[in-house]
């Protein structure tokens, strides 16, 4: 399976949206092969519209090693807002209307850098990798060569390791020429956190007109490495920090998962989810079938004892984009469907939260909030039956992920 997808299928379709079209002709300013598209040299003219505005910015504060943090804030038409951060590429703020049309802010996070420096932080919004989720025991081997990772989720690896991970890094800003979007861009040299090459990565995010969220995500590399990168938002449709989430409505586009073992390492099994917890196919609230009520008799949950943390193989053909995932809090009417050409998809019911006080003095209780973080398989390093998440040297990551917003 490949990771590398025709800059065609990964962003024209969405040539709609100018601020998208202003980040990549920046992309590709940057990149060393070149895009033959000829639709890429029409720029769209509201990009170069004299006096459009960039995304306002406003100091996020200052990391404990002294460097300065930014966060940008998008802002469509329908006056949706999301706030994006340079540490970690974070996915800081959303708010969106309900069915009355009363916004609010549905993501989990903090109000500046130090609350995503401090050890309440649990990826809150971030952007992870260099390979998300996890890598058993922090050890593969490439090109006859071992590499040891840190085992930061005992005894695995996880979301990247220590504290170079991506999502404890600070990245450079470039807004686009309007207020709709933002590119992070990064380089990790060769060797950081036990990965082979320097990588190059962007992330941008685009708030479209029409209520979509956009994560573009691109990588280049100069020996092979892994690489699996998502963002790690929590979500609550009825506003972060309002309660839990197992009253939220969820689909998921997928006949099957990656079994584990008891530290959430994939079996290397692809099963179906027909006749288990998992099967989300049709809409279930999340609380249904969680395991204190009745899902831990299987052996499908047992792995995930306090909920769902679990990886889901999409249908549908990777590369391509899809829905993926649709979840609905009932109560507001907020509705959240996800579009990507990602293989698979980890749900994670919040299983971790501890009730930490988070933006505003909110609380994020257990099961307070949902990810639904689309992505490789995880341990994909260490099975070849798993979509491919090596990305060697001439080649370009792409990978594109969209949240939807709308109510019912
Ligand atoms: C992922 C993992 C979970 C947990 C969270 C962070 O979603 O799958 O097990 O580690 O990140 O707390």
């Amino acid at each position: 399976m490949c990771i590398i997808f025709p800059m065609q299928t990964y962003l024209f379709p969405a040539l709609k949206y100018s601020a998208v079209a202003a980040a990549l002709l920046f992309m590709n300013a940057c990149l060393p092969d070149q895009n033959d598209d000829p639709d890429s040299s029409d720029p769209d003219p509201k990009t170069s519209e004299p006096g459009a505005e960039n995304a306002a910015t406003a100091d996020f504060g200052k990391t404990k090693a002294g460097e300065s943090t930014e966060i940008y804030t998008l802002k469509n038409k329908n006056g949706l807002i999301a706030k994006v951060a340079t540490y970690g590429a974070t996915l800081v703020e959303l708010h969106i209307p309900d069915k009355e049309g009363n916004f609010v802010d549905v993501l989990n996070g903090f109000d500046d850098v130090s609350g995503y420096e401090d050890d309440d932080n649990q990826y809150f919004g971030s952007t992870t990798g260099r390979v998300c989720n996890r890598i058993a025991k922090g050890e593969f081997s490439l090109d006859g060569k071992e590499y040891t990772l840190a085992t930061n989720n005992d005894p695995n690896h996880l979301h990247g390791g220590g504290d170079k991970a991506l999502s404890k890094q600070v990245w450079k800003a470039v807004p686009a020429s309007d207020a709709q979007a933002v590119t992070f861009s990064l380089t990790s040299p060769d060797g950081e956190e036990g990965y082979p090459g320097n990588l190059s990565m962007k992330v941008t995010y685009t708030l479209g007109d029409d209520n979509e969220l956009r994560i573009d995500y691109e990588a280049t590399t100069d020996k092979a490495t892994p690489v699996n990168l998502t963002n790690h938002a929590y979500f609550n449709l009825g506003g972060a920090g309002s309660g839990t989430v197992l009253d939220h409505e969820l689909t998921l586009n997928a006949d099957n998962y990656t079994p584990t073992d008891d530290t959430l390492i994939p079996t290397g099994k692809i099963e179906p989810v027909e006749g288990t917890p998992l099967d989300f196919r049709k809409a279930h609230t999340i609380g249904d079938r969680v395991p204190d009520k009745g899902a831990s008799k299987t052996d499908d949950c047992k792995t995930a004892p306090k909920g769902y943390d679990h990886n889901f193989v999409l249908n549908g053909k990777a590369g391509e984009q899809r829905l993926a995932a649709r979840l609905k809090d009932p109560k507001s009417g907020r509705v959240m469907e996800i579009y990507t050409d990602q293989p698979g998809i980890q749900f994670y019911s919040g299983n971790f939260l501890k009730g930490q006080t988070g933006k505003g003095g909110k609380t994020y209780p257990f099961r307070g909030a949902v990810c639904l973080e689309t992505q490789h398989f995880p341990d994909g390093v260490n099975h070849d039956n798993f979509p491919n998440t090596i990305l060697k040297p001439g080649e370009t990551y792409k990978t594109s992920t969209v949240h939807k917003f709308s109510t019912e």
